[in-house]
């Protein structure tokens, strides 16, 4: 297409990683909509903006082979490369791919917009970001709009950024630098405009969310404190937090699952590995012991709570017999769903200086029985939920819509408190992003739930 048929600039965002990385490219993405970018695909976009993680050796892999298929497709982009693989490899990524022309590191990111612009103007500019501020690097949340305008009904708010553990495995303290908290007053202000334009279910993000406020960079307010802040704006019907460390988990926060409503009866607690010897090796700063006994603290000040989590396996230096406490760990905490992976090697963390790595093979047909159980036990917690009662805040049209018959019924998308998706048939027409809907769940899916309103004739009133 011409440049006359496009006056206005087209972005792609491309991303991986966690779901920090998700928020952050939407920040990219609405950015760059005021300063007058349209999204477009990515044959068709003048900027695209890759935002990456260095997690495992994997999703680094993945960058590169990305940055080959933007060139084939679309070489005359200016190409952004950010997250933790640009603060990790930073220039070295425009040597090896000369179509890069912006390195934005974890703090640097609050720059991509502009920088963009920038770099469609100057030909010959390239431009990286990768010192890590004192501070949070706050920023415009660039909500601007109708209130009442649902961008999402879902939204995330960043608290904190970085992260000061160095658990034996990770690159996160290298790849975010160390930790540092966003004032509590910044935290409220964008969670009200979030629900100002229609948002019902937030989410609060950082590596290690319970050491909110603790370091020198915060207002002094603690994160129990900030829970019951957010959880009193007007119009929050959900709130939900990730990352917290289970070290760092005070008593205080135990007891905001007794105190708030709001609070949604479902916690990611990483856990990591279900052997003692191992976690002392990880350096987590708990045991199993300690672990089970918050466990059943969250669970005596919310019953109804479930729990997820992150497994690894492969450790170095694992044996049979640590793996099996994993296994039994599974059930021993009660999990209704975890995520796991297969240990990988990060370059300057402690664990990939250790020795007796475990074999690929090995790590593999552990991470495969893990992933079994697991499994089941999700399907098991999907199936007991059939006959409950719960409610579902509306997203969206559901995928399968394509499919479905003309027959004056409309399905939907949307999750329930626990974090499960629903699909929910409505009759044509009452459906919106951003309804709460009381629902009956009928059927059970490998990944999802089936349901029914209760009163669909009450949901127009
Ligand atoms: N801040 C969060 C998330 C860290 S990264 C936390 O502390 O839990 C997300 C997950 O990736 C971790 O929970 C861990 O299970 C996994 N992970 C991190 N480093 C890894 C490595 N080197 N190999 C395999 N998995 C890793
Ligand atoms: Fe990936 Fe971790 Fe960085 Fe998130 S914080 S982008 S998971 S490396
Ligand atoms: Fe930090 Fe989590 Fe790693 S607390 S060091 S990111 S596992």
């Amino acid at each position: 297409m011409s440049e006359k048929n496009m006056p206005q600039p087209g972005f792609h965002c491309l991303t991986f990683g966690c779901q920090m990385n998700v928020n952050d490219s939407q920040w990219v993405a609405r950015a760059l909509g005021q300063r007058g970018f349209v999204e477009r695909s990515l044959e068709d976009a003048d900027v695209v903006f890759l935002n990456t993680c260095s997690v495992r050796e994997k999703p680094e892999q993945k960058v590169h082979s990305a940055l080959g298929r933007v060139r084939q497709i679309n070489p005359r982009a200016v190409v952004g490369v950010g997250g933790c693989v640009a603060q990790q490899l930073g220039g070295e990524l425009m040597k090896r791919h000369p179509q890069v022309r912006l390195v934005a590191g974890s703090d640097g990111i609050v720059h991509a917009p502009d920088a963009f612009v920038r770099l469609l103007q100057e030909d010959s500019l390239r431009l990286s970001y990768l010192d890590f501020t004192s501070g949070y690097p706050d920023r415009d949340p660039c909500l601007r709009g109708e209130a009442g305008s649902a961008i999402t009904p879902v939204a995330f708010v960043n608290i904190m950024q970085g992260c000061d553990n160095f658990c034996a495995y990770c690159i996160v303290p290298f790849t975010r630098g160390p930790r540092k908290s966003r004032s509590g007053s910044a935290v409220l202000e964008e969670c009200r405009a979030w629900l100002d334009r229609g948002a019902g279910d937030i989410t609060l993000l950082g590596q290690n969310v319970n050491v909110f406020g603790q370091d020198d960079e915060g207002d002094g307010t603690s994160f129990p404190e900030l829970l019951h802040k957010v959880a009193a704006l007007p119009g929050l019907r959900r709130l939900r937090f990730v990352t917290p460390h289970p070290r760092d988990f005070s008593e205080e926060t135990v007891a905001a699952f007794a105190d708030l409503p709001q609070l949604c009866s479902r916690l990611h607690l990483p856990l990591q590995s279900g052997s003692d010897s191992v976690l002392a090796r990880m350096g987590r700063g708990y045991d199993m012991g300690r672990y089970l006994d918050l466990v059943a603290r969250l669970r005596k000040a919310r019953p109804d709570i479930a729990l997820s989590t992150d497994l690894i396996v492969g450790f170095p230096g694992e044996t049979e017999a640590e793996f099996e406490d994993t296994l039994r760990a599974v059930d021993a905490a009660g999990f209704m769903s975890s995520f796991s992976f297969c240990y990988s090697d990060r370059p300057g963390t402690r664990a990939s200086a250790m020795p007796f790595k475990v074999a690929r093979e090995e790590q593999l047909a552990r991470l495969e029985r893990l992933q079994t159980l697991q499994n089941e036990r999700a399907e098991i917690w999907l199936a007991g939920r059939v006959g409950m009662d719960s409610d579902v805040l509306l997203e969206g049209r559901s995928r399968r819509e394509a499919g479905e018959p003309d027959d004056g019924t409309e399905t939907w998308q949307g999750h329930d408190p626990w974090g499960d998706t629903v699909n929910l048939t409505l009759p044509a027409g009452i459906g919106r992003p951003g309804l709460f809907v009381p629902v009956r769940f009928t059927a059970a899916k490998k990944h999802s739930l089936m349901a029914e309103a209760i009163s669909p004739e009450k949901i127009r009133a």
